[in-house]
């Protein structure tokens, strides 16, 4: 089947199945044009739970879908590779955060949303990159536990100082290898570009930026500036939403900001994920309810960005 072949009949089931597809930002062109809504993480738990769809088609990795199941416990969700995972999610697991919250017994847990359903079913809220900085504030304990960025979790400390934030040894590989040198040669040639960057990069390449976003943030803010040019310090497919709604304006990607979890979802996977309506997103029902509290509240709080 050709391109144009499997987008009529992922049309076609869309209609029959009343699905809806959602799609990360950093979701591979072929996908992100298909998609009914495109979104950074927070903006996609919003509309998982606004939605009316019976059927969620989630185009991102594993914890974004487990997201939507939560919120949607009734509903079917279908993530269409299990094996998009995000490797940060992974860096921290129940066993070792029970041991973290033994130690520090007076602190409040905040969870990054990059964290399975597990982990988010023994924190307090969640928050996104977006909301970071608004969730930690709205905590009234002094002490937090903030699991499992240490990126972003330094990027907050820059705005909050009458907080003691325990940070987690985690990290994003794709965002931790992006360096000061490859955004900085950039600029050399292009220099009245903005430096645009994510708060899962390092503390070096958050200073030499001109503005600090989640990738929904980036996109709200170049279709307002007046600024041409950006360079995008973050996973470099967010460079095709930003070029396709902004044609006056010109995006310099970094060929080091590759996320690969993020490209494992096809076209192909998706239509064969909504004929089979596999592979499903399952959790028990204690860990939908235990994790839809932290959610719930990160929503209640909303966008910071
Ligand atoms: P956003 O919520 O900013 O889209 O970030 C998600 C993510 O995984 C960044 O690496
Ligand atoms: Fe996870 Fe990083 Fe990929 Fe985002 S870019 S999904 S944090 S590995």
């Amino acid at each position: 089947m050709d391109k144009k072949e499997i987008e009529t009949k992922i049309k076609e089931l869309k209609h029959k199945l009343n699905a809806v597809i959602l799609a990360h930002n950093y979701q591979i062109p072929d996908v992100q044009d298909i998609a009914d809504f495109v979104g950074d993480s927070l903006g996609l738990s919003m509309k998982a739970m606004e939605t009316d769809a019976e059927v969620i088609v989630f185009c991102g990795v594993d914890f974004m879908a487990e997201s939507a199941k939560i919120l949607n416990p009734d509903k079917i969700v279908v993530h269409p590779d299990k094996k998009a995972q995000c490797p940060m999610a992974a860096m921290v697991d129940v066993e070792s955060l029970g041991w973290f919250k033994d130690k520090n017994p007076q602190a409040v847990v905040v969870a990054y949303v990059n964290t399975t359903a597990d982990v988010k079913a023994v924190t307090d809220v969640c928050c996104t990159s977006s909301n970071a900085i608004k969730v930690i504030k709205s905590v009234k304990e002094k002490d937090v536990i903030f699991i499992p960025d240490t990126n972003l979790g330094l990027y907050v400390k820059r705005f909050i100082h009458d907080k003691n934030l325990i940070l987690w040894p985690g990290i994003c590989p794709t965002h931790h290898r992006i360096s000061e040198e490859e955004i900085l040669e950039i600029k050399k040639q292009h220099q009245n570009a903005e430096i645009i960057v994510h708060p899962e990069c390092r503390p070096e390449v958050i200073d030499i930026a001109d503005h600090v976003f989640s990738t929904q943030g980036m996109v709200n803010y170049v279709s307002k500036a007046d600024s041409k040019e950006f360079i995008i310090g973050t996973e470099k497919e967010l460079c095709y939403r930003l070029k396709k709604e902004n044609l006056d304006k010109t995006f310099y990607s970094l060929k080091s900001a590759v996320c690969p979890n993020m490209k494992r979802i096809t076209l192909e996977k998706v239509l064969k994920s909504m004929k089979s309506l596999e592979p499903k997103v399952e959790l028990s029902e204690t860990t939908i309810e235990k994790a839809k509290l932290p959610l719930q509240r990160m929503i209640d709080i909303g966008r910071g960005d």
